[in-house]
């Protein structure tokens, strides 16, 4: 078999076998086909695209090419949740205590941020003291022990999807339903779960900025699940503004925890608690009526709270943090934006408002630069909100005093407002199974 073949099906628009995509994934891996050959493929695919049956094909070899994980010693149906990133984006911190306090082990493997989304990852690790790097035996104990472990992806993980991805970065090919699909779920399938649930964003925070490919890329990832014997479901959430009003990796836990109170804001309740109870159904847990009965009651009575409180612990954290937000790292300097006018809020470009919080220290500038636990915004109004000129929109907080100029000029642009209310949208737009899309 010939690489230059395979390109040149692809690129006249036929359909590539199995042996074809593995071929090209196990010979990538082994650094036997060149770089400039699978950016060939690879734009190939982009324009010409890939049918359902080589999208799961390319996800299956994919998922095969590195480690696999094996939950197989945790008894029960192990469910996994993945969200496609967005802004503000805490839910896995609120449901996967959640799903655990219900008696449903979650093994979860998260990851860092990502361009202007951020990552559990980072958020888990401004607590003091928290280790985000298990050892396998650590990662399985834990969730035996006591339900739940969050943990960063470790060991030979899916090789082939960060060479690939790191290629598509390059060659303005990452926006491709298959590809993203396959990268997505090639993941998921190699993290060992029975059952995936996929909140797929959707708006200007999202990498999928309209619902059409929202719902287009959730399907691709449902069926390519349901095709590698996963039961997977997507549930579409909106990412056209923040999610909760922190944005910021200890902003965003000390919100959690209050979402795990029971008072946290209300979008960011809703959102999380529908993922939950997602998770439970497919647990086998009862009907979503019960499920969600069963999240109301774990929150009321804290048992919610003590399961994160227990997981911070057995992961070297200060448990403290729960209840004495002080224990966090504290910015420096704090600045608060003033709304310019009278009127209200329009929309607020959310990608951008990631962009002017990693500017204020939230995410990495290179691979490998640190990033401040500290810093980011907090809104106070949000879209939709009836606001007066001199209003507080939002706080900003930083160690790098002079970061806060341009972030407020990202910020200036980023809010756009109106003279009449402007027409709310629901916060979740769909849920897709194998079978039906039910839009909200
Ligand atoms: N996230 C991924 O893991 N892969 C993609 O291709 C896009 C988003």
């Amino acid at each position: 078999m010939r690489m230059y073949d395979i390109i040149e099906k692809k690129r006249d628009g036929n359909e590539l076998s199995y042996e074809e995509i593995s071929f090209f994934i196990n010979g990538y891996c082994r650094n036997e086909i060149p770089d400039y050959q699978a950016a060939a493929l690879l734009m190939a695919i982009f324009l010409r695209g890939m049918n359902e049956r080589e999208t799961a094909q390319l996800t299956e070899a994919m998922a095969n090419s590195g480690d696999k994980v094996d939950l197989s010693p945790i008894s029960g149906i192990k469910v996994d949740k993945h969200s496609t990133g967005g802004v503000g984006d805490k839910t896995t911190l609120i449901l996967a205590p959640i799903v655990a306090a219900c008696g449903v082990p979650v093994a979860k493997m998260s990851g860092r941020g990502l361009g202007h989304t951020g990552g559990t990852i980072d958020k888990l690790e401004s607590i003091p003291g928290f280790r985000t790097g298990l050892t396998r035996d650590e990662f399985i104990g834990n969730v035996k022990e006591i339900g739940l472990a969050i943990a960063g992806q470790t060991g030979n993980l899916v090789p082939a999807d960060k060479k690939l991805y790191a290629l598509r970065d390059v060659t303005a090919t990452v926006n491709n339903i298959s590809l993203i699909a396959s990268s997505i779920m090639s993941k998921k399938i190699a993290s060992g779960a029975d059952a995936i649930v996929l909140d797929v964003k959707t708006g200007s925070g999202a990498f999928m900025k309209t619902l059409e490919d929202s719902i287009a890329l959730a399907e691709a990832m449902v069926k390519i699940g349901s095709s590698l014997g996963k039961k997977t479901v997507a549930v579409i959430t909106d990412m056209d503004v923040p999610l909760g009003n922190a944005v910021g990796n200890s902003l965003e836990v000390m919100e959690a925890i209050d979402t795990l109170k029971g008072i946290g804001p209300e979008d960011l309740q809703t959102v999380s608690f529908a993922l939950a109870a997602k998770m439970l159904k497919l647990a086998g847990m009862g009907s979503e009526q019960y499920c969600s009965d069963r999240i109301r009651e774990v929150i009321s009575n804290g048992s919610a709270l003590k399961k994160f409180t227990e997981m911070i612990e057995r992961q070297g954290g200060d448990p403290r943090v729960v209840n004495d937000h002080s224990l966090f790292d504290r910015a420096c300097f704090s600045y608060e934006f003033i709304s310019p006018q009278d009127g209200f809020i329009q929309s607020i470009q959310t990608d951008q408002l990631g962009v002017a919080a990693m500017v204020l220290g939230t995410g990495r500038e290179t691979k490998d630069s640190g990033i401040d636990f500290s810093a980011g915004i907090v809104l106070s109004k949000k879209t939709g909100c009836r606001v007066a000129k001199g209003d507080l929109l939002a706080t900003l907080y930083t160690n790098r005093e002079e970061k806060i100029k341009e972030a407020v000029r990202i910020l200036h642009h980023s809010f756009k407002f109106v003279e009449t209310a402007p027409q709310s949208r629901p916060l979740i737009l769909a849920y897709i199974d194998k079978d039906t899309i039910n839009l909200s």
